[in-house]
């Protein structure tokens, strides 16, 4: 059994001070995992290190892979520089939690793959979705065929973030995130988590890609992830080469069916990941914006809700969840829950929940069939 204490003998270094790596640091404190070492280019580290008091401050990476006092390395920098850092990490004996999507193209996953067989490190990519209680208890449901046989997966990601032609950031740069944007970015989020659920992978797809905002105005000067636009700002205009929305459907291993939406072009919607589970006996739904309320939909008999935390909502989340019911656990407690799990398999104590450098590897590679398929119109093996 890991204790507490095993965990927080551990050390972590966080790479990237942007939006995610200070939800990072937080996270590692709730549970009571020494920070110490933080890294961002020029003057960022520093100013991160002072307003977070973390003890040491790098402005090269490979500086903060040399710390002695570093023993799990967190990279949080856009999507680029994952492939780079992540095996850098590795080959200084470092376990890493790397950010999604693991890297820019599969040549680059697979060697990380590779990488990770080579060092036996612990390797994880942070699909923190997992571990939201009502994912993990979905996933228990389906492997103990409480819901029955599946037969089709429904569901989408839908933010807005990105719904004005002003609205910047480097993930509408393929050169920095990829040639996938809104399907790299969120939607594997869900594919994760639907094959997380489900027990099986994404096998092939047939993807509708699209772009609403063919050009975009750039503001000049670096933009923060979700930062409004200013109306004394000045702008270049560029063309966009990523995808504002998609519609993909899915086949997975085990037969069963999906259908997914995904948009960062949605007024309204901030960040709402809804999950619908058909099964032969029963469905199953989980939205993100009520993380506590899991519904069960029956033909004959009534429809149920359970909430977190409760006898009515099964025991699949007992261990990653710390709060009684009612006490919303919500987006920052996944990021917790998921380097519990990450950390007690440093720890010696592996509960296979965690997205692996092989689950990176395989979203990578689906979002190479979405582009293939896309192109073709056709459906397209992963
Ligand atoms: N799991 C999640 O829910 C979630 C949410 C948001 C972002 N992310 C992922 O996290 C990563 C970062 O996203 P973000 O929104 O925080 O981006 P961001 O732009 O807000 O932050 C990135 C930071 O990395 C720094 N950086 C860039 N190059 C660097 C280098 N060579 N060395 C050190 N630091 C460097 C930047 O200066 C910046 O501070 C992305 O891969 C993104 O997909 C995941």
């Amino acid at each position: 059994m890991i204790t507490s204490s095993s965990i927080q003998s551990l050390r972590a270094g966080v790479i990237g001070t942007g939006f995610i790596g200070p939800v990072h640091v937080e996270a590692l404190r709730r549970l009571g995992v020494a920070v110490t070492a933080i890294c961002d280019v020029a003057e960022l580290g520093t100013k991160a290190a002072a307003k977070l008091r973390i003890p040491q401050a790098f402005s090269d990476y490979r500086e903060l892979l040399a710390c002695p006092e570093v023993d799990v390395v967190h990279i949080t920098t856009p999507n680029r520089f994952h492939a780079e850092m992540s095996l850098a990490a590795l080959r200084a004996g470092k376990h890493v939690i790397c950010e999604k999507p693991l890297a820019m193209n599969t040549r680059e996953t697979a060697q990380i793959v590779k990488t990770v067989r080579a060092t036996r490190k612990v390797f994880a990519v942070n699909y923190n979705v997992r571990f939201y209680p009502a994912v993990l208890q979905l996933h228990r449901l389906v492997a103990q065929g409480e819901l029955g046989d599946i037969m089709h997966v429904n569901g989408s990601y839908m933010q807005d973030w990105l719904f004005k032609d002003t609205d910047h950031n480097w993930r509408l740069l393929p050169q920095e995130g990829g040639k996938l944007r809104a399907v790299a970015d969120i939607g594997t989020h869900w594919m994760d988590a639907a094959s997380f659920i489900l027990g099986a992978k994404i096998t092939s797809v047939f993807a509708d890609l699209a772009t609403w905002h063919q050009q975009r105005r750039r503001p000049l000067g670096e933009v923060q992830t979700f930062a409004k636009a200013d109306a004394k700002m000045k702008y270049a205009t560029y063309k966009v080469q990523t995808d504002d929305f998609a519609s993909v459907l899915l086949r997975f291993g085990n037969g069963a069916r999906g259908n997914l939406g995904v948009s960062q072009v949605a007024a309204g919607r901030k960040n709402c990941l809804r999950i619908e589970i058909y099964g032969a006996k029963k469905s199953a739904w989980w939205c993100s914006e009520e993380p506590e309320w899991l519904r069960f939909g029956n033909r004959d008999g009534a429809n149920e809700t359970a909430v977190r935390a409760t006898p009515a909502f099964g025991d699949g989340a007992v261990g990653f969840m710390d709060y009684p019911p009612g006490h919303v656990e919500g987006f920052p407690d996944t990021f917790k829950m998921n380097f519990r799990a990450i950390y007690s398999a440093i720890a010696g104590t592996d509960n296979g929940l965690y997205a692996t450098a092989t689950d990176g590897h395989q979203e990578v590679a689906v979002c190479e069939a979405i582009i293939r398929s896309h192109q073709s119109q056709s459906w397209t093996k992963v």
